[in-house]
C-alpha cells in the first residue's frame, strides 16, 4: 500500500462524520461512521450495490462535486447533506453531514417567529379596533370614552411588555457567549428586585420574606441581568401564588461550595407536572388566561432560563400541585470575592 493511501485512510477515519473514498465505481475507504450508516462490508463493494438511497447513488455518480440534501439513508428519518468533492481523476471524497440540528434549530426560529407575530397582532387587532370605534362615533358617552382609552392603554403596555421581553432575550442571547465580569452581591440584587415587586403587587397582601447569611460570597455577574432574574422570579411566586390568604413568599439565598444558591418559594396551587419541563419556552403559559391578565407576556422563564446559561449556572424548578412552587437557582461564586 502506497504512504498516501495510509495517509487518505488515516484522514477518512479521524472523522466523525460518515465519509467515504470512491474510485471508480468502487468504494475504496469508507471510515467507521460509514460503515455504521450503510453497513459494515461496505468497503471494496460497488457503489451501485452498496448504496440503495436512488438520489445519493445519482448524486455520486454523477462525478459532479457538489451538496445534495437527502433523507432516507440507513434506519433513521435523519436529513443529511451529502457533500462530494473530487480528489483525483475517477475519485470523489463523499461526507455525510448530519443536518437533524440544523433543521429543528431552523424549526424553532420559524415557530418563535410566529408565536410572536401572534402574540403581538392580539393586541394590536384590540388597540385598532378601540381606537377606530373613538374615531369614528362622536356621540359615545364619557364613561365609554372613559373605558376605551383605558382598554386601549393596556393593551398598548401588553404590546410593549412583549416587545421589551423580547428586546432582553435576544440581548441575553447576543451576550451567550460573553462572561459577566461584575462582582456582584445577590442579597442587594434580591433587595432591589422586591423593591420592584411591591409596586406590581397591588392589593396582594403578600408578605416576601427574605433568609439571607450576614456574609455570602459574590458571584461574577451582569448585575442587571441578575436583578432581571429575581424580578421575574419573584414576580411570578407574587402573581401565581399569592392567592390564599397569609400566602408568603420566601426567597432565601446560601453558600453552597464554590456555588451561590438561590431560591423562591411560593405556597400556590403549583405546576402541573406535565407543564414543568415546558415551562421555560417562550410564550407557553400553563393557564393562558391568567397570565394575561396579570400583565404576564410569557417570555420571563425564558428570560430566567438564558442569564441563567449565561452565567454557567443551574435552573431547577420544584413545583406540587396544591402545595406550591420552588425555583432554585445556583450561580457559580466569583473567585477572590
Ligand atoms: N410560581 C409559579 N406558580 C405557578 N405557575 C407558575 C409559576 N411560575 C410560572 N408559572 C407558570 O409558567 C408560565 C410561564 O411563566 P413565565 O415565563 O414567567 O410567563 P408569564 O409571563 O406568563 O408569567 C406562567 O404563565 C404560569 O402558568
Ligand atoms: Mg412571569
Amino acid at each position: 500500500m502506497a504512504d498516501h493511501d495510509l495517509n487518505q485512510r488515516a484522514l477518512v477515519d479521524a472523522l466523525d462524520e460518515p465519509a467515504l473514498v470512491i474510485e471508480g465505481l468502487t468504494i475504496s475507504v469508507a471510515n467507521p461512521a460509514a460503515r455504521d450508516l450503510l453497513g459494515q462490508a461496505i468497503e471494496g463493494r460497488d457503489i451501485r450495490l452498496a448504496i440503495r438511497q436512488p438520489e445519493l447513488l445519482e448524486h455520486v455518480l454523477s462525478g459532479h462535486p457538489g451538496d445534495l440534501d437527502v433523507a432516507g439513508i440507513g434506519d433513521f428519518g435523519r436529513p443529511w447533506r451529502v457533500a462530494v468533492r473530487a480528489l483525483d481523476l475517477g475519485t470523489v471524497f463523499v461526507r455525510l453531514i448530519d443536518r437533524s440540528d440544523n433543521l429543528s434549530a431552523e424549526k424553532m426560529r420559524v415557530d418563535f417567529v410566529a408565536n410572536a407575530s401572534h402574540e403581538l397582532r392580539t393586541p394590536l387587532s384590540a388597540v385598532l379596533g378601540y381606537a377606530e370605534t373613538l374615531a369614528d362615533d362622536p356621540h359615545l358617552p364619557a364613561d365609554t370614552i372613559a373605558s376605551f382609552g383605558r382598554t386601549v392603554r393596556d393593551e398598548a403596555g401588553r404590546m410593549l411588555r412583549i416587545v421589551e421581553d423580547l428586546m432582553s432575550l435576544s440581548r441575553i442571547e447576543a451576550d451567550r457567549f460573553v462572561a459577566p465580569e461584575e462582582m456582584v452581591d445577590l442579597r442587594t440584587v434580591a433587595k432591589d428586585a422586591i423593591a420592584n415587586a411591591s409596586t406590581m403587587r397591588g392589593s396582594k397582601k403578600c408578605e416576601i420574606v427574605v433568609e439571607a447569611p450576614k456574609k455570602l460570597p459574590k458571584v461574577r455577574g451582569d448585575r442587571g441581568q441578575l436583578v432581571q432574574l429575581f424580578d421575574n422570579l419573584v414576580s411570578n411566586a407574587l402573581r401565581y401564588g399569592c392567592d390564599k390568604p397569609g400566602a408568603c413568599v420566601e426567597v432565601k439565598l446560601r453558600a453552597a461550595g464554590s456555588r451561590v444558591e438561590v431560591s423562591v418559594i411560593d405556597h400556590g396551587p403549583g405546576i402541573p407536572r406535565d407543564h414543568l419541563p415546558r415551562v421555560t419556552e417562550r410564550f407557553y403559559r400553563v393557564d393562558e388566561a391568567r397570565s394575561r391578565e396579570s400583565g404576564g407576556t410569557g417570555l420571563g422563564l425564558a428570560i430566567v432560563k438564558h442569564i441563567v446559561e449565561r452565567h454557567r449556572g443551574a435552573l431547577a424548578i420544584d413545583s406540587k400541585v396544591g402545595i406550591g412552587t420552588i425555583v432554585t437557582v445556583t450561580l457559580p461564586t466569583a473567585v477572590n470575592s
